[in-house]
């Protein structure tokens, strides 16, 4: 079962020119299905005052690719030049032709100047407007729904059109196709049964649990890391020996989602264990639209992830401090866009804000949620940010998802390397649930169903890997095949990166999987994932007092982003930035030596055996596990 009938829910920004009504009216965005749990009541009120937003395209977004290959291309002459906030929010803000283009369709169409208002951003064109104008204005009809189990209302159209020549200026209108799925938090509360404190139902759970209690070493035993991995079985698979030394010009973030939270007490308990020098060390806390660290609720699925992302980051970083990205209140919750905009505050409005589709909407009118403004561009962006949550990419829109996957590409270009977790369920999507022929997730589909954000070639993918069973640190990983299976696949939406393209190509030429575009896009032009990948088996956590063994990509984000660190510190030493994105590097020819190939094992799902991982990279493991003392010294010699 999916979590809930949020889930499912599927709504599909069609961008294919169509004719409409009227002859120069083109479809913009349409939705390809109705949602489940919501029924169309009446048509609303043609009298009811709209607030519209028109999220206005960017100037040079054809560019952004170009320019962040500009800045981490080993091979480029300006690697490592990384631009300045206020140098990215100047590239890609509207133009000036774009803004006069839309308020131009819109004076003369009878929404005359006075009533328009420009954010300071320019990013977008608000304005109030009856609902009969916008249904006149965007060709469209607007239909109340109804949610029979909570009695909740919203509004929503079907799809709208706009002036052909106003296509190219305008990313999204608001509101309109976007259907809000987040419910009231009580009715919400109730039907997320295995992940509470996530923010979407459509989010995929933390680590897993098998309920095997470890058998805990003090000193920890490296001959039995096939059944529990500790850091120091982490720092002998990945030859992980580097102490930080620049910890005041170095930072790393972990985001975690309230009410997702951290036990102090559980971390003094890990390090107690495995790094006693660390006891009552704690993280920076960043609290992002009234996040707060929580200690009402506790269980492993409030705690889990937490224990875990920032057990094992503050070992393998030691003394390195980090931040806590604590995102969304207790009432609302939050989404990606969330943390995407406390460190950056020009993504708050870009292409017109926030989705309350998907994203936690600030200040929150509903009782006991956070009062105070969203917060914009609060921090910068630490310069490795590690996130353990991921989405299905059939749940959200096309145009949702290029607006959050251009903002990682940002954080490129100011330097940040960004890591998703790939998922827990191989092929299928969260809760091992697959597509349908349609391409909609359902219960008895066969076709793969890959993550989202992990499938935008803008971010690093982590899949896992695991010692095998009887094998040890030194003899060579395989796919994760414990609980869970790496998350992996190819795109749905996303177009082949040019630094991944020699990679999918040769996997697709060599080692031609046993499937048919039946299953997946095997047209050889779209985005792979994983990027890379480490160990997510048998983590020995310390959670709500007691020690456990977890599972998933959860634990395997959390590794990279501590080695990405390490090397970050390494090149501080030497005068130089952060590494910033990693893909170009990591696909390179002469990083492929810096990897161990993972040539073992698949990440079953839809009722098939997946895909297997082979020789350089595969759709399981990406191009395999990171070795640092190859890396280092590779990452060191580039500028
Ligand atoms: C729309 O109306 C609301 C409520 O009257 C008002 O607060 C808001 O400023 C108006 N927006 C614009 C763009 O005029
Ligand atoms: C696969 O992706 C390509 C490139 O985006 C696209 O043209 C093609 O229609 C997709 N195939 C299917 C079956 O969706
Ligand atoms: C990692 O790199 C080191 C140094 O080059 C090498 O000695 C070691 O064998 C490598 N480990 C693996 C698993 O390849």
């Amino acid at each position: 079962m999916r979590l809930g009938p949020l889930l499912s829910i599927v709504l599909a920004g069609v961008v294919l020119a169509a004719p409409s009504r009227r002859s120069n009216h083109v479809v913009h965005e349409k939705r390809i299905i109705d949602p489940v749990d919501w029924i169309p009541d009446r048509r609303l009120d043609a009298e009811k005052i709209l607030p519209m937003r028109i999220g206005l395209s960017q100037q040079n977004l054809h560019r952004v690719e170009e320019l962040l290959m500009s800045v981490s291309h080993p091979e480029s002459p300006s690697y490592g030049q990384h631009f300045t906030p206020d140098e990215v929010v100047n590239l890609f803000r509207p133009s000036d032709q774009t803004i006069s283009a839309v308020k131009e369709w819109l004076t003369s169409s009878g929404i005359l100047d006075h009533r328009l208002r420009l954010s300071p951003s320019k990013g977008w064109i608000e304005f109030n407007a009856t609902t009969a104008e916008v249904e006149e204005l965007l060709q469209t009809e607007y239909h109340v729904y109804f949610h029979p189990e909570t009695g909740a209302e919203q509004i929503s159209c079907h799809s709208y059109s706009v002036p052909e020549h106003i296509r190219e200026h305008i990313d999204l209108i608001k509101p309109t196709v976007h259907f809000k799925r987040r419910l009231p938090s009580n009715a919400q509360r109730k039907k997320r049964s295995f992940n509470p404190g996530l923010p979407t139902g459509s989010f995929k759970p933390g680590p897993k649990t098998n309920g095997v209690k470890p058998q805990v070493h003090l000193p920890s035993d490296l001959a039995n890391c096939d059944v529990n991995i500790t850091p120091d079985c982490v720092r002998a698979l990945y030859k992980i020996d580097h102490k930080p030394v620049n910890t005041a010009r170095n930072s790393y973030g972990i985001v975690e989602f309230t009410p997702q939270a951290l036990l102090f007490t559980d971390l003094d308990m890990f390090f107690g264990n495995f790094s006693p020098t660390q006891v009552g060390t704690r993280p920076k806390l960043v609290s992002v639209d009234g996040g707060v660290i929580q200690t009402i609720d506790q269980s492993f699925d409030f705690n889990g992830e937490s224990s875990l992302d920032f057990e094992y980051s503050f070992a393998l970083t030691d003394p390195q401090p980090l931040t806590l990205l604590q995102t969304g209140d207790l009432v609302e919750g939050a989404s990606f866009d969330n943390w995407l905009d406390a460190v950056d505050k020009s993504f708050c409005t870009f292409e017109g804000g926030d989705n309350p589709d998907f994203d936690g909407i600030y200040p929150d009118d509903l009782p006991g949620g956070f009062q105070g403004p969203e917060s914009c561009g609060i921090i910068k962006a630490p310069n490795v940010v590690s996130v353990s949550f991921g989405q299905d990419e059939v749940d959200v829109t096309p145009a949702y998802a290029q607006r959050q996957c251009a903002e990682y590409a940002k954080l490129g270009l100011l330097g940040t390397t960004v890591l998703y977790s790939s998922g827990d369920d191989g092929v299928a999507g969260g809760g091992g649930i697959c597509l349908d022929a349609e391409g909609q997730p359902s219960d008895d589909g066969s076709k793969f169903s890959p993550g989202f954000p992990v499938t935008c070639g803008f971010l690093t993918a982590v899949g896992a890997t695991q010692v095998n069973p009887g094998s040890t640190v030194n003899d060579p990983e395989g796919a994760c095949e414990q609980v869970i299976f790496s998350g992996g696949g190819f795109s749905n939406i996303f177009a082949l990166p040019e630094y991944q393209a020699a990679a999918v190509t040769g996997f697709l030429k060599n080692h031609p999987p046993p499937f048919t575009s039946a299953q997946f896009n095997n047209s050889g032009k779209v985005r792979g994932f994983p990027d890379l990948s480490a160990n997510g088996a048998n983590y020995v956590i310390a959670v709500d007092g007691e020690f456990e063994l977890v599972f998933g990509t959860s634990a395997s984000s959390p590794v990279v982003g501590s080695i990405i660190t390490l090397i970050n510190d390494a090149r501080i030493s030497a005068g130089k930035g952060p590494v910033g994105f990693i893909n170009p590097a990591i696909y390179s020819e002469k990083f492929a030596s810096a990897f161990n190939d993972i040539t073992t094992g698949g990440n079953q799902g839809c009722g098939t055996p997946g895909f297997t991982s082979t020789k350089g990279w595969d759709p399981v493991t990406g191009v395999g596990t990171p070795n640092l003392s190859k890396l280092l010294p590779l990452f060191l010699e580039l500028p």
